[in-house]
């Protein structure tokens, strides 16, 4: 992180800074990406901004530019600050404003972040799988609105670097929803099934992709709502999300899912992910 997009103007990392009567800062009011870069290709773009422009619109924050004025400013930065395999990170937030909790009054301009970072596939992880724990599911009822107030998702990760697990899985109740930072699936009788792109969970890009792809392989994608009982007793699982794309889930709170080994459905869905990768 050489460089940093503040707003329209790209400055050097030293020389950046935010208001400290930034709402972003007082009250994680704002909304935020993460977008995946494979050989310097920059994945899905387009669709991490459509889904900025949701979030902001769900939020009543006004995006300081037109979505297609922000991807050419993230552009120029990816160029000023390019990365081979990696992530750009992009926020904005409400604007800075004395603090009160309604919004500001004359409206204040909302204030665009954004850095690239380098950072390896989990190549080894992918292969391995990894083991996840579970807790309960506090956050709030937009879960579909990638907003920075990421407490609940904090805590439950928090929870998994605790118990050495590499992922924490959330419920509601019996029914899973996602994954602390990545969205969740089980595979039973060669379907692959995951909570509803409803307000309890994030529409993950990632998610999106992976219903495309198995589309292509003829493997279904069933969009419903499972246990913890059912994802226990999966022939397979796993988690998806930018940065670590489609990784294994071998084991839960200490129990085997499947034979304990990535499972055959999920192995296929990742090559076919390698292939859409190096296709790009
Ligand atoms: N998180 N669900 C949650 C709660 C997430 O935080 C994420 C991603 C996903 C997967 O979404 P996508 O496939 O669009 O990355 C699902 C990002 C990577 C993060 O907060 O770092």
């Amino acid at each position: 992180m050489a460089y940093v997009l503040l707003n329209d103007t790209i400055v050097a990392r030293e020389s950046a800074s935010v208001d400290i009567e930034d709402r972003g800062y007082q009250f994680g009011d704002g909304i935020y990406e993460v977008v995946s870069v494979y050989g310097g290709r920059v994945f899905k773009l387009d669709e991490h901004l459509a889904r900025l422009a949701r979030s902001a619109s769900e939020l009543g924050i006004a995006l300081p530019f037109k979505v297609r004025e922000i991807k050419n400013k993230l552009l120029a930065l990816f160029a000023a600050d390019p990365v081979g395999d990696g992530m750009i990170y992009l926020q904005v937030t409400r604007g800075a404003a004395p603090r009160i909790h309604s919004f500001p009054e004359p409206p204040v301009s909302a204030q665009l972040v954004a850095y690239t970072r380098a950072g390896a596939r989990p190549v080894q992880l992918q292969q391995s799988g990894v083991a996840c724990t579970l807790t309960d599911d506090i956050r709030w009822l937009r879960c579909d609105i990638k907003s920075l107030n990421l407490l609940g998702n904090v805590l439950a990760k928090q929870k998994a670097a605790e118990s050495g697990a590499y992922e924490t899985i959330m419920h509601r109740g019996d029914t899973v929803t996602e994954g602390s930072s990545s969205n969740v699936y089980i595979v039973r009788n060669d379907r692959v099934i995951t909570h509803p792109a409803n307000n309890l969970i994030l529409n993950g890009i990632t998610r999106m992709t992976v219903e495309e792809l198995c589309g292509k392989r003829g493997i279904p994608f069933v969009e419903q709502p499972f246990t913890v009982r059912e994802l226990l007793e999966a022939e397979e699982a796993f988690i998806t999300a930018t940065t670590i794309d489609v990784v294994p889930v071998v084991e839960v709170d200490g129990q085997a899912i499947g034979a304990g080994i990535p499972g055959r459905v999920t192995r296929d869905i990742q090559a076919e992910f390698d292939r859409l990768i190096q296709a790009l």
